[in-house]
């Protein structure tokens, strides 16, 4: 690996995840006398006086200011110390500013043995990767999740029909990710079968790697793949969720655009989902019911996935008067609709019969027109996006190891002024 240093270290605060950690250390071929009992304040302390492991764990859950401890932490690790963080906390913020910091990746307890695995695997492929050497270009993307306020009001629909705009219109290689696991209509809608895919990256989450995308996802178009699922209704999902991340992170490696078909409850379960989402289209019908939820939502994501660009689409709008006005939904839910697609049954009738998405069924529609609008905003998302990064220097996953370099920099300056 790298140097003479040791392989790994941890520090981890209790003993059931020491319990947890030792086997797969060793099955690693690492030594399991480097899983200590103690936390980030040990770790600071142990390191401050001997050399970095390559492979560093460490625990957060006892540190009441874990941002600051790393920063403390930074002060005594040495340049390109891979760090993983482990903690009880799942929250989105904290997850994206620890990942902003240099931590490597961000464990929640309990672990599983298949999570460690995966999670150390990964941190070894830094050493032997070059795509995450310093100073690799971070290739354009755009994820968007697709949020149904409720059932019904077309939220699949707006997704597979953004899948399709990008890939087929704009010709860019798109990822269609229905987490609709157990009744998602992503490739039903293309007259597909889902297949296994999803549901085998569920079950074995250390498989999930450029390879296995590639077998696991049908092709729907020449840029356009799609993963889902009917996983059996017979049994509850058994995730942490880790693999719908990892699966995000392979998407954005493997392909131009994202969308993610994103029920309702898979973001209360899996708010980590939302981390790398740039984009949020929040589907909705002029309804009361409607109109509470999209307030509930814009709240969540503005408390806790702030980095979110949230566009509002109203669907299946009635010509006449609906239950409530556009302009009573603006008020109440305090944002404006940015699009509104109106109620077109034949469309949804013609795309249902061809098994084509909406948009490809009915390129004449005016819901088609508004769609084909959505599509374009979104894709201008990614241009400000990009504008934005290049006036402020692009956060580098790595930026631990920058601040430590700089560091080590201003050190050997101090000592040599004292020579
Ligand atoms: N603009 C529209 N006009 C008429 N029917 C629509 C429209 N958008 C969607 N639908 C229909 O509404 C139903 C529910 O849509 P779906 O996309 O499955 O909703 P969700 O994913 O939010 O549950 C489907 O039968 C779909 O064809
Ligand atoms: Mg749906």
């Amino acid at each position: 690996m790298s140097g003479n240093r040791d392989p790994f270290a941890a520090y981890v605060c209790d003993d059931t995840t020491l319990d947890q950690l030792r086997p797969v250390i060793i099955e690693m071929g690492w030594p399991p006398e480097k899983c200590n009992k103690g936390g980030l304040r040990n770790a600071v302390q142990s390191l401050s006086i001997s050399a970095s492991p390559a492979i560093l764990m460490v625990d957060l859950s006892e540190s009441g200011d874990p941002l600051n401890d790393i920063n403390a932490l930074a002060e005594v690790c040495e340049p390109g110390t891979v760090v993983i963080a482990v903690g009880q906390v799942n929250d989105v913020r904290l997850y994206r500013d620890l990942l902003a910091s240099g931590i490597h990746d961000y464990l929640l307890k309990p672990l599983t043995a298949a999570q460690l695995r995966d999670a150390l695997t990964q941190a070894q492929l830094v050493f032997t990767s070059p795509k995450s050497a310093d100073g690799a270009t971070p290739k354009r993307h755009i994820s968007t999740a697709v949020i149904g306020t409720r059932g019904g009001v077309g939220a699949s629909t707006i997704a597979t029909s953004l899948a399709w705009l990008f890939s087929a219109d704009h010709k860019m290689p798109t990822a269609l990710f229905d987490l609709d696991v157990h009744f998602g209509t992503g490739a039903l809608t293309l007259d597909l079968e889902p297949g296994r895919g999803l549901t085998d990256a569920i079950d074995n989450p250390s498989r999930i790697d450029g390879l296995f995308i590639e077998r696991a996802m049908i092709r729907a178009n020449d840029n356009l793949a799609i993963l889902s699922a009917e996983a059996p209704i017979n049994a509850p999902l058994m995730t942490d969720g880790s693999a719908f991340i990892q699966l995000e992170e392979e998407f954005r490696q493997a392909f131009e655009m994202t969308v993610v078909d994103l029920p309702r409850n898979m973001l209360i379960n899996f708010p980590h989902l939302m981390a790398d989402i740039n984009v949020a289209v929040i589907a909705a019908e002029l309804t009361l019911a409607s109109a509470r939820d999209a307030i509930r939502i814009l709240a969540w994501l503005k408390a806790n996935a702030s980095h979110v660009r949230p566009l509002i689409v109203a669907n299946r709008v009635p010509p006449g008067p609906g239950e409530i006005s556009k302009a009573d939904f603006e008020a109440s839910i305090e944002h404006k609709i940015d699009y509104l697609i109106p109620f077109d049954q034949k469309a949804a009738a013609n795309a249902a019969k061809l098994g084509h998405t909406f948009v490809d069924a009915n390129p004449s529609s005016k819901a088609t027109a508004v769609m084909r609008h959505l599509a374009q905003t979104i894709i201008g998302t990614a241009e400000e996006a990009e504008g934005k990064q290049d006036a402020a220097a692009p956060k580098a996953k790595g930026s631990l190891l920058g601040k430590l370099d700089l560091k080590s920099l201003v050190a050997k300056k101090d000592k040599a002024h004292a020579e």
